[in-house]
């Protein structure tokens, strides 16, 4: 089988993540990237050996040889980008969070459909190895019945090397749309339901900006449980980025970053599960998005998963303003950027 051909848009960090992984699977492979800035095409093309480097996601778009894209930028882009790609013709992997705001989310889960490509969220904890032995164990029923869980991710939010637009609501920042996401998708993925109510407390109580840096969440599922995401971004502490799940006959515990374990207690003991662990953290996501395409099948994390995830995270942000339970699909929102244009590519604003 012919390997899946991705142009990667967007060279900041996590786009090496995105190479490195690609780099250990046959069935993908990197033709092509792009980024406004030419020091970074060139960075990622030497170092990755990929032959072509555009300095626009249009252009790239325009590129035949391209299957798929991964829109890896700022989250006030991805609205737009994967609008474009979707109507381009590819296949996307779009980073986290899906978008800003939930109309942002509908359009592009209505262009990938419109167009007949796959759009799959780049939900990354959902993938890695910790959380796929954490979710076998569940799935098995060894533990029994879910009851609660409580999914943690609490680091020092780094305000002096975070850009700018990462510090913005408006432009779709802070702590909770950029890593309460992660909590909230690997909560919703244990208990195993769509969210029904949220009730939660969002603040910026560590550092000066114009968004959150930390969150609490108690969130009701529709098969009549209710778990907890804590996202905090501090400025001096220690990490800890756990999902504990109590089940009736068993408890859970699974982290891949910092310490990495899946841990199942019993008898009053917590015993180390072993797992197999990938080569890299976004070997599993790769391998997922390639298979729905090659299948053409809904990806693990598609459209509407990525969207109901965002639902939750933007009840819960009504929720904090209203001092009240929030019902998801009933809310008021926040006023985010609508235009698929960078702000400016002066002050690192992009
Ligand atoms: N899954 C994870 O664990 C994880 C981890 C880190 C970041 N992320 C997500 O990845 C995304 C990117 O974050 P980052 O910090 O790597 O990137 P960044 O914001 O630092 O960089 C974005 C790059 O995109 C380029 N760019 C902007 N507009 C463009 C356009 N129209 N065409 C081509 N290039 C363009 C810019 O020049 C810049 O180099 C964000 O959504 C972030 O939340 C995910």
């Amino acid at each position: 089988m012919a390997a899946l051909k991705v142009g990667i848009i967007g060279l900041g960090g996590i786009a090496r993540s995105h190479c490195d992984s690609i780099a250990h699977l046959d069935q993908v492979e990197v033709v092509a990237v792009a980024d406004l800035f030419e020091e970074k095409r060139r960075e990622y093309m030497d170092k990755y050996h990929i032959p072509k480097g555009y300095s626009t996601h249009h252009e790239l778009l325009e590129d035949a040889d391209v299957d798929a894209v991964a829109v890896v930028l700022g989250h006030q882009l991805h609205h737009q980008l994967t609008i474009d790609a979707c109507r381009a013709g590819k296949h996307v992997l779009v980073e986290k969070p899906m978008a800003i705001s939930l109309e942002q989310c509908d359009a592009m889960v209505a262009a990938a459909a419109e167009n007949n490509v796959k759009l799959m969220v780049g939900l990354s904890q959902h993938f890695y190895s910790t959380s796929l032995k954490a979710k076998e164990i569940l799935d098995s029923g060894q533990l029994g019945p879910v009851i609660t869980a409580v999914s943690y991710m609490s680091k020092n939010w780094n305000f002096a090397g975070r850009r700018p637009q990462y510090r913005s609501r408006f432009h779709g920042g802070g702590m909770w749309l950029t890593n309460g996401v992660h909590v909230v998708d690997r909560l919703t993925w244990v208990m195993a339901s769509q969210a029904a109510s949220v009730s939660a407390s969002i603040g910026t109580r560590a550092h000066y900006q114009a968004s959150d840096d930390s969150a609490t969440a108690f969130i009701r599922y529709k098969n009549g449980l209710a778990g907890t995401a804590v996202a905090v971004g501090y400025t001096d502490g220690a990490p800890n980025f756990e999902c504990q799940v109590i089940c009736a006959n068993g408890s859970l515990r699974f982290s891949q970053h910092g310490e990495k374990y899946v841990k199942v207690g019993q008898g009053d003991t917590w015993e180390d599960v072993p797992f197999e662990d990938a080569p890299t953290e976004m070997y599993h996501e790769w391998e997922s998005f390639a298979e729905a395409i090659a299948l053409n099948i809904e990806p693990p994390t598609h459209g509407q998963y990525g969207r109901h995830i965002m639902e939750i995270l933007f009840a819960a942000e009504a929720s904090s303003l209203t001092r009240r339970e929030v019902k998801i699909g009933r809310r008021p929102h926040w006023q985010t950027q609508t235009s698929g244009a960078p702000v400016t590519t002066q002050h690192g604003w992009i």
